[in-house]
Parts: C-alpha cells; sequence; structure tokens
C-alpha cells in the first residue's frame, strides 16, 4: 500500500486469545512507530463464546458489513467446549471467514527458533526452516458424496475429490511465488499419484505445468507416506512444500511439532489475490486448562502479527519481529511456563516489543 495506512480488524475470540493479543497488538504499535507505517485497530467481541452467551450466535448476522474490509484480520483463538460445543463455535466463526472469504491457502512456518527444544534430536535452531502452503478449500475435503441405506447390510458412504485445474493451479502459483522469493529457490509437492491414480497424477501434472514458469525454483515430489517420514529424519530438506487439502492438515501439523511447543506456532489464512481480507492467527487454541493465570506463550500470536506485515508488504518490520522473538527466546529468564521458564505473558510480549529495531 503506497499510503502504508493498515486498517486491522482485531479480534481476541476467547480464553488466552484474549491474553495473548494485548502482547501481539503491543508489539505491532512497536514494529508500525519504528518502521513508519500506520495500524489503524478495529476490534470486535464476537467470534468468540461470550458473544455466544448474550446472543444465542457466534457473530452478528451483518458480521461482514461490520467487520468492513480491513486490509487483515488479526485473530486470537476461539472456543469454550465447557458452554459452547467446538463445532458450534468453529463453524459459526472461523470456518465462516475461510469460506466467505476465500481464503485459498494456509500457511504455516516450520522453524526452530532458540530456546524451543525440538523433539527432534541433535537439531539446532536455524537448521529446520520452512513452509507448508496447503489448498484450503477443496481437494479432499468435498461435499460431494452421499450416505445411502443407513443402518442396513447395504450401507454404502461415498465422498468424493474435488480437484479444479483453477483451484490447483492457484494455491501452486502462490506456493511458486513463495519459493521464488527464498534464498533457496526449492518446491517440494507432497502427491501420491501411485495410490490416489486419478487425482494426484492430475495434481502432478498441474505441478509440472506451474514449474515451467518458474525457470529459477527447483523443485520435487514425494509420495505422502515418506513425506511424513522426511519431515522428521531430514527436515532440512525442504524449503516450500506445497499440498492438497488433506495432506496439507496433515503436513502442517507436523511440520511444527517437528519444531516444538504449540505456544510458538502461527499461521495465516491467506486469499493472495487481495479480494477478501486475509486472517492470521496462532495455531494454538483457547488453552481453558490456563486461560486467565496470565502464563500463556505470546510468541505463537506475535509471530502472527509478523506474518501479517510480511503479506503486507512490511517485510523490514516484518523480519525485525522475528529478530527480536529470537533475542528474547535466548533468555531463559523472558521465556513463558511452557518453555520452563518463569515469565508471564505480559512480561515476554513487553521484552519483545523492547527488543524490536
Ligand atoms: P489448545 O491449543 O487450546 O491447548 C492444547 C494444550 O496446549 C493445552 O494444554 C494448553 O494449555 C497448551 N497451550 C496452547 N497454547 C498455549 C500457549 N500459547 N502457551 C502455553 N500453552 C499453550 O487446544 P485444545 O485444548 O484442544 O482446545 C481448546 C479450545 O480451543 C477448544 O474449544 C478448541 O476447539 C479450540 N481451538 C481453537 C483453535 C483456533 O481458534 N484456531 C485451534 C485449536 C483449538
Ligand atoms: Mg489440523
Amino acid at each position: 500500500k503506497p499510503n502504508r495506512r493498515y486498517t486491522i480488524a482485531v479480534i481476541p475470540g476467547d480464553g488466552i486469545g484474549k491474553e495473548v493479543m494485548p502482547e501481539g497488538v503491543r508489539v505491532l504499535e512497536r514494529a508500525a512507530a519504528l518502521y513508519g507505517f500506520t495500524v489503524e485497530q478495529r476490534w470486535h467481541d464476537f467470534a468468540s463464546c461470550d458473544y455466544y452467551a448474550r446472543h444465542g450466535r457466534m457473530m452478528p448476522e451483518d458480521w461482514k458489513e461490520q467487520i468492513g474490509s480491513p486490509d487483515a484480520i488479526f485473530f486470537g483463538a476461539v472456543g469454550w467446549p465447557e458452554t459452547v460445543p467446538d463445532h458450534i463455535s468453529l463453524w459459526g466463526s472461523l470456518l465462516q471467514f475461510r469460506r466467505e472469504y476465500d481464503q485459498y491457502v494456509n500457511l504455516r512456518p516450520a522453524r526452530l527458533l532458540p530456546g524451543v527444544p525440538s523433539p527432534l534430536a541433535g537439531r539446532e535452531p536455524g537448521s529446520i526452516d520452512f513452509w507448508i502452503v496447503r489448498e484450503n478449500t477443496e481437494g479432499e475435503y468435498s461435499s460431494v458424496g452421499g450416505h445411502m441405506f443407513a443402518g442396513t447390510e447395504r450401507e454404502v458412504v461415498i465422498q468424493e475429490t474435488v480437484m479444479t485445474r483453477f483451484g490447483v493451479d492457484r494455491v501452486l502459483r502462490y506456493a511458486f511465488d513463495l519459493a521464488n522469493r527464498r534464498p533457496n529457490r526449492h518446491l517440494t509437492s507432497a502427491t501420491k499419484s501411485n495410490g490416489i491414480a486419478i487425482t494426484m497424477p492430475f495434481w502432478d501434472q498441474r505441478v509440472e505445468a506451474m514449474a515451467a514458469n518458474y525457470t529459477d525454483v527447483r523443485w520435487d515430489k514425494y509420495h505422502i507416506d515418506i513425506l511424513t517420514a522426511q519431515f522428521v529424519l531430514n527436515p532440512d530438506r525442504f524449503d516450500v512444500v506445497v499440498a492438497s487439502n488433506l495432506f496439507g492438515d496433515i503436513l502442517s501439523d507436523l511440520g511444527p511439532a517437528c519444531t516444538g511447543t504449540i505456544g510458538v506456532a502461527p499461521s495465516g489464512s491467506i486469499n493472495p489475490d487481495g479480494t477478501h481480507p486475509s486472517l492470521f492467527e496462532p495455531v494454538h487454541g483457547s488453552a481453558p486448562d490456563i486461560a486467565g493465570k496470565g502464563i500463556a506463550n505470546p510468541v505463537g500470536q506475535i509471530w502472527s502479527a509478523a506474518m501479517m506485515l510480511e503479506h503486507l508488504g512490511e517485510t523490514e518490520a516484518a523480519k525485525a519481529i522475528m529478530a527480536a522473538i529470537e533475542t528474547v527466546l535466548k533468555d531463559p529468564g523472558l521465556r513463558t511456563a511452557d518453555l520452563k521458564g518463569k515469565a508471564g505473558t505480559e512480561e515476554c510480549g513487553k521484552a519483545i516489543a523492547e527488543a524490536l529495531r
């Protein structure tokens, strides 16, 4: 944006979402002051179970009008299973955004940070650093199919995978563009064309066709079974990994799990066309078990702010936030309890804001 003024819809949601969001916003504001752009925050109390308790629904009927057209949505976490069943809280909020805003890319990093012990032995910070790009609107998660003769001996269930050239090409384009901007310029495609013999060969074919437009990007493909093994055995091989909805769902949990605690992992649900806002949020949920104690790790929320700024084109500020996160995580005294530290949410968040340069 030439004027570098960004309107951000801020939706903290439930539980620790309300505790980590102020830290995300604190760092965002500090980055804006240091790097010379403006963030206009628009807070919303809906998409939360508190809102549900008052209104009997997760969001107002006119939520789209209320949100308007912000440059991005900064989200905390939603869910309070004690009062609202998870399928209602999730379908009534986040999944509405994903669908209505055509957020067809789900983006997650797998990056090993200092102070975050990896469950993989012998891996040093920096040795794992890749992105997982998941198709987020079609593929295996389709509503094409049916259930017949329920409860009888003839019972039959069918759910078809739907891949469109439009849907596959647009997520591949995003992944190749991302790989093209990275120093290693390497893309890996997840496939299973030996077993799923119609849709997956099509996926492979589209990867090959798209690769022809990106001659500087090296690319390869792995069958999903061996790919999951390689995530654990040789995570240093990967730079950008692109996958269909189901494979991407699995890989985007496995990748970040290989790099440590859920408290630090961020994600983006992205509409790369810019016709609708994209949403950035930590991977974790509302953590009812620790909510209200002020001990949640704010790094997932703050890293999400960095992803959001990168998406908005504020690359320098995004890099600076990552550097500040790394500086603070190196200091055991500033880590939160999930990283065996004693710092609270606010102390950790303030330290990251102060470490920003
Ligand atoms: P969760 O991610 O909320 O918690 C899992 C475990 O990780 C808990 O022991 C929690 O204390 C810990 N944890 C999570 N984030 C942490 C942080 N920042 N710092 C320190 N520890 C942290 O997942 P859970 O318990 O399965 O779900 C709780 C609620 O959150 C449910 O209602 C669920 O539907 C919802 N949820 C929402 C998501 C979202 O908003 N995108 C994603 C995942 C779950
Ligand atoms: Mg998942």
